[in-house]
């Protein structure tokens, strides 16, 4: 057999112990697979003494993570620490420079400085992967970069936020409104230490720039992705939708159009008996459509130790083996800059509205969407008490620009109480 594999690991959280559990109990299965063992050599957190669950006393131990990078007995760092900038930056960039392999969890890293490391890796010639980074546990980055490597990618969709998913399952089974559940969320510990990441759409905004990169030859473009996140959902749209036989769901969608990249990561209606429509609670879910293979759904655990560490545990095996990948399906160099399309491909909406009820108030408001050129196909007032209606309108197909005039100009009509809430309707 030949010698070890050695790991050098930096953070030892949740999925870092979840790897060491893993190395440690298949030790002899993964050797087997891998044709050599896989050992782990040195470790790095920020407090030595904290109980993890795992004895780590056989390690080597690191102050500094950047410090794995340079151990002679380390061949890959595994950087478990997250955030975009600061330690785990530092750690990959000096990894790749002192020529380690690297494995990484840390979508947050890939989607804002993917291009400048890809091309970093592929000069230095090590291995850069990054599994778990997307949709925890699912194997979607193998599938784009080796399985449906001769298809070209129509379009990559997916729900890739468990935590959203959770929230947004929740209001729809207890008919709870959204305050509730997300403090519901965060008792149970699904929210990231800053919230804003997951009900923003940033963290799932980070996935689908990795997703978008890989499936169409791009470079990593986080800032062209259009993101809007679920805190205005309400239990009303969640009703409202169900009505109409949808779910509300924050869908990821990236597609390459006529007049470039598409990529939107925002709550949308889809039909309750799609694939999407039908997954629940943190499970995530990842649409990917080839031309020459057709739709592939792949779903399971987008998050948690086992799963992600899963998913790290399959790049490290892969590196074991001596399989070399490309960080993003090809050259970092020929990734070429895509135009961003703002929402190019129209869709129908979902338009929420509370009027003044009283005359001529859906005259005015039928006539600033067709001012707009958004074109009604069904619209409806629900029951009320008070002086303020309820209604929903669902257009025909129409661009996002004619919707947000749509949107701009309705307040302005005098009839329409506060915010007026628009959700795309996409066709799944
Ligand atoms: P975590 O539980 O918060 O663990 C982070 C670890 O990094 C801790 O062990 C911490 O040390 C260590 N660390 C932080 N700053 C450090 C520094 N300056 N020097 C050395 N060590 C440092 O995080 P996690 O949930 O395991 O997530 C790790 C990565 O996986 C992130 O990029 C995350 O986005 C990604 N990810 C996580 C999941 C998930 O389900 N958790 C799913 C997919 C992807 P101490 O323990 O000593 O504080
Ligand atoms: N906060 C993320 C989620 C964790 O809820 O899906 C996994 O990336």
């Amino acid at each position: 057999m030949q010698s070890p594999l050695r790991l050098g690991i930096a953070g030892l959280g949740t999925v870092g112990a979840g790897v060491i559990r893993i190395v440690e109990r298949h030790a002899e299965m993964i050797a087997a697979r891998a044709g050599r063992p896989v050992t782990i050599s040195a470790v790095s957190a920020r407090n030595r003494t904290k109980d993890r669950g795992i004895d780590i006393s056989a390690y080597g131990w690191e102050d500094n993570p950047v410090a794995l990078a340079t151990r002679e007995d380390v061949d890959v760092v595994v950087e478990l620490m997250g955030g975009s900038e600061g330690p785990a930056k530092a750690t990959v960039e000096t990894a790749i420079a002192a020529g380690r392999d690297v494995v990484t969890a840390n979508k947050a890293l890939l989607a804002h400085h993917g291009q400048e490391l890809a091309e970093a890796a592929d000069r230095a010639g090590v291995a850069l992967r990054f599994e778990a980074a997307v949709a925890g546990g699912i194997p979607v980055i193998k599938s784009l970069l080796e399985g449906l490597a001769g298809n070209r990618i129509g379009r990559v969709m997916g729900v890739m936020n468990g935590t959203c998913n959770y929230i947004l399952t929740r209001m729809q089974e207890a008919g709870l409104p959204y305050d509730e559940v997300f403090e519901e969320a965060r008792r149970l510990g699904y929210l990231e230490a800053d919230p804003t990441l997951d009900v923003g759409g940033i963290d799932a905004g980070h996935k689908l720039a990795i997703l978008a990169a890989i499936a169409f030859g791009t470079r990593v473009a986080f800032d062209d992705i259009e993101i809007e996140g679920i805190e205005r959902v309400t239990i009303e749209d969640i009703r409202h939708a169900a009505d109409m036989g949808y779910r509300i769901k924050l869908l990821g969608v990236a597609q390459m159009t006529d007049a470039g990249l598409e990529q939107r990561m925002a709550p949308c209606l889809v039909p309750a008996t799609s694939p999407l429509g039908q997954i629940e609670n943190a499970t995530n879910m990842v649409v990917i459509e080839g031309d020459s293979v057709g739709q592939v759904v792949l779903r399971g655990a987008g998050a948690g130790q086992g799963p992600t560490a899963s998913a790290v545990m399959g790049d490290v095996i892969d590196i074991a083996r001596g399989i070399r990948l490309p960080v993003f399906g090809q050259p970092a160099d020929t990734l070429v800059r895509a135009e961003p399309a703002r929402s190019a491909v129209e869709a129908p909406f979902y338009l929420r509205l509370e009027l003044e009820d009283r005359p001529g108030a859906l005259a005015r408001v039928a006539a600033t969407l067709g001012d707009a050129g958004v074109s009604i196909n069904r619209m409806r007032q629900y029951g009320h008490a008070g002086q303020s209606a309820p209604v929903l309108v669902v257009t025909h197909p129409t661009s996002r620009a004619a919707m947000d005039a749509a949107l701009t100009a309705l307040p302005g009509t005098g009839v329409v109480l506060g915010a007026p809430f628009a959700l795309r309707i996409e066709d799944v």
